[in-house]
């Protein structure tokens, strides 16, 4: 088998049409990769290529009477150490994302598609509301997985911890009485070390909720997004200055975190708690500094141990991930610097 690939991938999605019978599939890849044939069960002719830098296509006719379950949609391909691919066909499944058209949940739904899955893209503004209950039971018709990434719309400490209950009440009610098999939900890592951030205490009982549940189940804990930072710094600005404190500080991308999200979502349930943080921990007042050289402001950055963090004192550890959190691609650096583009 004469395949060839510039790196070993770990895989790459696709859907078939059961109209026409044809395939595609992309890669995504982060270098130049040289060609490669794709040879297989359930697969007639294929044909790779349409390489751009980050991205390949291959297109070909899937063949039911070889082999491929005939509800099977979606397809991923596995590249092994030689660079050969080896398809692989699975059922898509129904996934909900609750809070589907936010900053998080829109990149994750456009990833469960990718992948090939049915994804509903569920938020008030989409006909389900987690407060109200309107069209909650209908949305969870047939799903396997929820993800749950939907934001309060208000974060007073009274106001915040009530969404994050009665949501995730009637949630998991909803999820019970239609049989999801796995309930995702996305948290802040150390949100039980800083019980003095109303906030971080919603976080908790919305966690509590999913330990009770019953219902198979994911945390995934998330440090702060890239995107908060420019709030962190608005809420530590006092006249001219910002005043923040020196403690380690590891932001993600929100796109590392919807990666994140949608592997765990089709793995099996872990019945625990995950995390996620960004690849360079960093003293907060220095990540501040940075976003606000990229955004040209002008404003004074002064390091504070005392400080608050939206109501809490910060050390080292308030923050920060445990050994085993996984580590997203994307700096701090090369994200700001699009920003200011
Ligand atoms: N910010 C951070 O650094 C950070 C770190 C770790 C974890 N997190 C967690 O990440 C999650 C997602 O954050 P985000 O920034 O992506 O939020 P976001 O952009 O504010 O999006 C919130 C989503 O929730 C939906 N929503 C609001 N009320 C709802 C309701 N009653 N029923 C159903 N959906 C509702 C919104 O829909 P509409 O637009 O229609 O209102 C929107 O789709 C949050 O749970 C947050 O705690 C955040």
């Amino acid at each position: 088998m004469n395949c060839k690939i510039g790196i070993p991938w770990p895989s790459a999605v696709g859907y078939v049409s059961e109209a026409t019978g044809e395939w595609y599939l992309t890669f995504i890849t982060r270098q130049w990769v040289t060609g490669c044939i794709v040879r297989g069960k359930g697969c007639r002719s294929k044909q790779l290529f349409l390489w751009t830098k980050n991205q390949a296509s291959l297109k070909g006719n899937s063949s039911p009477s070889q082999g491929l379950p005939s509800s099977a949609q979606a397809l991923s391909i596995h590249i092994d150490g030689n660079g050969c691919g080896r398809e692989k066909w699975r059922e898509p499944m129904k996934i909900v994302v609750i809070g589907g058209t936010g900053l998080i949940g829109s990149k994750l739904v456009k990833n469960l598609r990718e992948r090939g899955h049915d994804v509903l893209a569920a938020a008030p503004n989409t006909g389900v509301n987690t407060i109200t209950r309107e069209g909650l039971a209908e949305a969870m018709d047939g799903a396997q997985i929820v993800v749950d990434v939907a934001n309060a719309p208000v974060w007073e400490d009274k106001a915040v911890l009530e969404f994050f209950e009665t949501s995730g009440r009637n949630l998991l009610a909803a999820e019970a009485a239609a049989g999801v098999r796995h309930h995702v939900a996305l948290s802040i890592v150390g949100s039980e070390r800083l019980p003095d951030n109303g906030y971080f205490r919603a976080k908790v009982a919305q966690e509590n909720l999913i330990k009770a549940s019953g219902i198979p189940y994911t945390i995934l804990r998330a440090t702060q997004f890239f995107e908060f930072v420019g709030g962190i710094a608005q809420a530590g600005t006092v006249d001219d200055e910002i005043r923040v404190s020196p403690a380690l500080f590891q932001p993600i991308a929100s796109d590392d975190v919807a990666a994140a999200l949608a592997d765990v979502a089709v793995a099996p349930p872990v019945n625990g708690t995950v995390e996620v943080a960004g690849p360079e921990a960093i003293p907060l007042d220095e990540v501040v500094r940075r976003y606000l050289r990229a955004t040209q402001d002008t404003r004074k950055v002064v390091p504070d141990v005392h400080a608050r963090y939206f109501g809490s004192v910060l050390d080292d550890q308030s923050l920060t991930p445990g050994v085993n959190a996984r580590i997203g691609a994307i700096r701090f650096e090369d994200w700001v610097g699009q920003q200011a583009r």
